[in-house]
């Protein structure tokens, strides 16, 4: 009996085996099917990209490096639903990089040295428009961040607003040590919307239409005299208070002006300096942070001494509801954000890219500067610092009645207060203007001084030091 029973289930395993086998034998030609489709649509995807990693400008980014793409930085990348895309990088500066397209499972190795190479090949299972970036702690944040975009025709992402920037070269010339007379100052309050960042656009206040408001520039002595249109159009009322103005409210508690009114007020200069003004209308903050702010110039008796170019440039940040990284389209302000200072963009003449893709300051080697740099803050401190040089002049506090300070690296500007730096250019390059908190930089705030010119070997050059002759 037990002999016949072992032989029983030895005949059922051996049939149960022989099924198994012969099921396995039947799929496994559909699988092999399938996974060669695949592999075949993943060694000829439908898209290539190459990119390269690159430091410009002091930023980490990606530059493309195939015919649609070829030289552009962090380039727009797209494909449609169901496609295959490969991302194939290279290494183009020998810092640690890789590439992901988390929204679509795809990241691609790390390369560490110059002329390596990875690919990430994936699938696109999903319309919408996604971030691409390098995922190294920090590099996202330092530039190394674009945008991957899936279904109908890439939108339009540039905003519709126009700049609200001002010029740095837009100021008055000297006064040159006239009389004190009467000067008079016709300023108009305007919110309109305007282009903060590349995809994002602001509602801002200003004096003028531009951010900072007009540079004034009087002698001590003078009597200053201020008109301040309100327009019907505007929404909130706004005023002026002046650090140059002894009185109250430096003028803002005679100047409330509601929608559709104007005032006029008169003040005078007593002390030199450079002197911030601002709209000092309730939320004050508020109406600072959203870009109405601007500086007034009062020139001691006899006037300041002639330089060669004069830029007036002023700090400020702005609290956003959208976190600055993902900001597209119209940002709204957050009084949360600012009443806990936590500002989203740290910015130089009111936007990103104001003093470097718009107006970067242009210098030749051998001239000399000077910077009216004024904060208006609301709420940070600026250590102001230009990258590559040495100021040779500071007026502390912007004061022309205290001895200037001499070969400076850094200042402190406080919120409502300026600074005059005088600088000389020795070596030709890209210098930046900077606020020595450099995370800050990230958050929008440089400025680019380019000085065009030959080069003072013995000043600066590249390599070990050359023979004594
Ligand atoms: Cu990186
Ligand atoms: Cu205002």
């Amino acid at each position: 009996m037990n002999t016949q029973r072992t032989y029983l289930w030895l005949g059922l395993w051996a049939g149960g085996l022989l099924l198994l086998l012969s099921v396995i034998a039947l799929i496994s030609p559909l699988q092999l099917q399938s996974t060669d489709a695949e592999s075949q649509a993943y060694k000829n995807p439908d898209r290539v990209y190459r990119l390269q990693t690159a430091i410009t400008d002091g930023r980490m980014v990606f530059v493309g490096d195939s015919a649609d793409i070829d030289g552009v930085t962090n380039p727009p990348l797209s494909a449609n639903k169901g496609e295959v895309v490969r991302i194939r990088l290279k290494n183009g500066d020998g810092g640690t990089h890789d590439v992901a397209v988390p929204a679509f499972g795809a990241r691609a190795e790390r390369i560490l040295r110059t002329g390596n190479i990875v690919s990430v090949t994936f699938q696109i299972d999903r319309e919408g428009n996604y971030p691409y970036f390098c995922t190294v702690s920090g590099h996202r944040t330092a530039g190394m961040e674009g945008w991957f975009n899936v279904g109908s025709a890439p939108e339009q992402r540039a905003v519709n607003a126009q700049s609200i920037s001002r010029d740095p070269e837009d100021l008055p010339g000297p006064v040159k040590g006239r009389d004190a007379k009467t000067v008079r100052y016709d300023l108009t309050a305007v919110e309109l919307k305007g282009k903060l960042g590349e995809r994002s656009s602001y509602t801002y206040y200003t004096f003028n239409g531009k951010v900072p408001g007009p540079m004034l520039r009087v002698r001590v002595n003078d009597q200053v005299e201020v008109s301040l249109v309100n327009p019907d159009s505007n929404t909130m009322v706004h005023s002026i208070d002046f650090h140059a103005a002894t009185g109250p409210g430096g003028g803002a508690a005679v100047m409330q002006v509601p929608p559709g009114e104007e005032k006029t007020f008169t003040f005078k200069a007593l002390k030199p300096g450079l002197y911030v003004y601002h709209c000092a209308s309730p939320m004050v903050s508020q109406h600072i942070a959203n870009g109405m702010y601007g500086m007034i110039l009062v020139e001691p008796e006899k006037g300041l001494s002639p330089v060669d170019h004069e830029f007036y440039i002023m700090q400020q940040e702005l609290y956003t509801d959208e976190a600055m990284r993902r900001a597209e389209g119209h940002l709204e302000f957050s009084g949360k954000k600012l009443l806990n200072e936590q500002a989203e963009y740290v910015v130089l003449n009111g936007a990103v890219g104001a003093l470097t893709q718009q107006y970067p300051l242009e210098v030749e080697v051998g001239e000399t500067a000077r910077i009216y740099f004024g904060v208006g803050g609301p709420n940070y401190t600026s250590s102001f610092h230009i990258i590559g040089e040495i100021l040779d002049m500071v007026y502390p506090a912007g004061s022309f009645a205290s001895p200037p300070l001499r070969d400076i690296q850094t200042t402190s500007v406080a919120p409502g207060g300026a600074t005059v730096a005088e600088l000389s250019f020795d070596v030709p390059g890209t210098y930046k203007i900077v606020d020595h908190a450099l995370a800050r930089m990230e958050r929008g705030l440089i400025g680019y001084i380019r000085a065009i010119g030959s080069g003072n070997a013995e000043i600066f050059h590249e390599g070990s030091a050359s023979p004594v002759m």
